[in-house]
């Protein structure tokens, strides 16, 4: 079963849409075909065309339903899956009487390697091929979070959450420890498969500045790998975060004075910048990471996508699981558009499916690999159905262009519009 031709109206974006009507940044097929082996894509257009070629391939023939690169879900907590939806007043409370509790079950690898499955189920039940996932603070959770995705075969970034002071003594590591766990973590999963390290600090609040310290000895030592955070995401936070580097000039300055901002720096929320931090992240090159059902969830603030854009920074966009509420990446797209809309800018379909496909590739400087369905890429689809419930057949029925449509699909569509996913061209879904 390594070679399939997979038939459906094919969509892929080369670059990102410049507005209503640009649609020169992406090819579409109506009758169109993927062809994949071993894999990886090795041939993409109509399917009259490539018939010919793949006379011994496989057939799976979607219809009507649309194609697409799989979905790309660049922050969320994989200890968090059984804190979603759990009642708080803002992001300090919440992190205190649920997410610290819930996290210390995480010593455990049996915990770990059952929460695993649903974890992984979630995302691709959503259509989510690759994630870049915060584990707790054990190396127990990073062990399952990465044994897991290798056993599946996905693409997946990730690391172990250094924390050493302000949460709960089960909680915490040490500089040292942290760091040599960190290390030998990366020694066993970086570069392994589709397999990708992030180094974890959790947030300015957590880590004392010899853990940060240590973080960024990390980064000097592996530039290749990914750093992950948080900044600026609530205003409580942003105070306490002064407080604690009080001689660092902001936020975003803690982290940038411990070496931890560069291109493969991640930076979730990024709500509340203030212009220096603007400069640094632009100068920098590390990635904002917009998680809107978090942020309306939390209370948390209003993401200033376009002020970011207009100072060349693109950021990605993610769910962040627990404090987001979907793995959905198109009820993350739902939420978005709202959060953008009170902000007075728009989000126009095209971009917005751009951007939780090869938008995100981009920001993780992994377009050779996924979001987009370009020869010689991994074959990580989705398959969408604008039919999936009464509801939006019914609304489906009035629609007329690929914009309505695909617009339908991120309000009313979650896991339901998700017909089918492929990760190296096996299917996911049964039936
Ligand atoms: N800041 C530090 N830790 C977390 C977390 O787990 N979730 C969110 N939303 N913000 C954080
Ligand atoms: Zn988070």
């Amino acid at each position: 079963m390594s070679e399939t031709l997979v038939l459906g109206r094919v969509l892929s974006f080369h670059r990102r849409p410049e507005g209503v009507g640009d649609e020169a940044a992406f090819a579409y097929h109506e009758a169109g075909a993927v062809h994949v082996n071993d894999g990886r894509i090795v041939a993409v257009g109509e399917a009259e065309a490539l018939r010919a070629g793949a006379k011994s391939a496989m057939i799976v023939d979607h219809e009507e339903h649309l194609i697409l690169p799989g979905f790309i879900d660049t922050h969320l907590h994989f200890p968090q899956v059984q804190v979603l939806a759990s009642w708080g007043k803002d992001l300090l409370d919440w992190l205190n009487r649920y997410t610290f509790v819930e996290e210390q079950r995480f010593a455990d690898l049996a915990h770990c390697e059952a929460m695993a499955q649903g974890f992984y189920d979630g995302l691709l039940n959503n259509g989510t091929t690759t994630g870049v996932a915060y584990g707790s603070v054990h190396a127990t959770s990073a062990e399952a979070m990465f044994s897991e995705a290798e056993r599946r075969g996905m693409c997946m970034i990730g690391g172990k959450v250094m924390m050493d002071c302000h949460a709960p003594d089960a909680l915490l590591d040490t500089a040292q420890r942290g760091y040599d766990e960190s290390l030998a973590l990366i020694g066993r999963w970086h570069g392994k498969g589709r397999l990708h390290y992030a180094i974890t600090p959790r947030f300015a609040l957590t880590s004392t500045p010899a853990q940060l310290e240590a973080a960024g000895a990390l980064c000097a030592k592996h530039p290749e790998c990914y750093m992950q955070t948080h900044v600026s995401e609530n205003l409580r936070e942003i105070e306490r975060a002064k407080e604690l580097y009080e001689d660092a000039p902001d936020y975003v300055g803690i982290y940038e004075r411990y070496g931890l901002l560069s291109e493969r720096a991640l930076l979730g929320h990024a709500i509340h910048l203030e212009p220096r931090e603007i400069d640094v992240i632009a100068d920098t090159g590390a990635k904002p990471v917009f998680c809107p059902t978090s942020n309306l969830f939390l209370g948390s603030g209003l993401y200033d996508d376009a002020g970011l854009r207009a100072r060349g920074i693109h950021g990605a966009i993610a769910t962040d699981i627990g404090g987001g509420t979907s793995y959905s990446m198109l009820q993350t797209l739902n939420e978005g558009y709202k959060v953008l809309q009170l902000r007075g800018q728009q989000m126009h379909p095209y971009a917005a499916f751009d951007w939780i496909t090869r938008g995100n590739a981009e920001a993780l400087g992994l377009t050779h690999e996924i979001g987009t369905l370009e020869v010689g890429t991994a074959a990580d689809m989705v398959v969408l159905d604008a039919r999936a419930t009464p509801e939006m057949a019914l609304r489906a029925d009035r629609i007329e262009t690929l914009a309505e449509e695909l617009f339908l699909l991120m309000i009313m569509g979650d896991d339901r519009a998700i017909a089918q996913t492929y990760v190296g061209g096996a299917a996911q879904k049964s039936g």
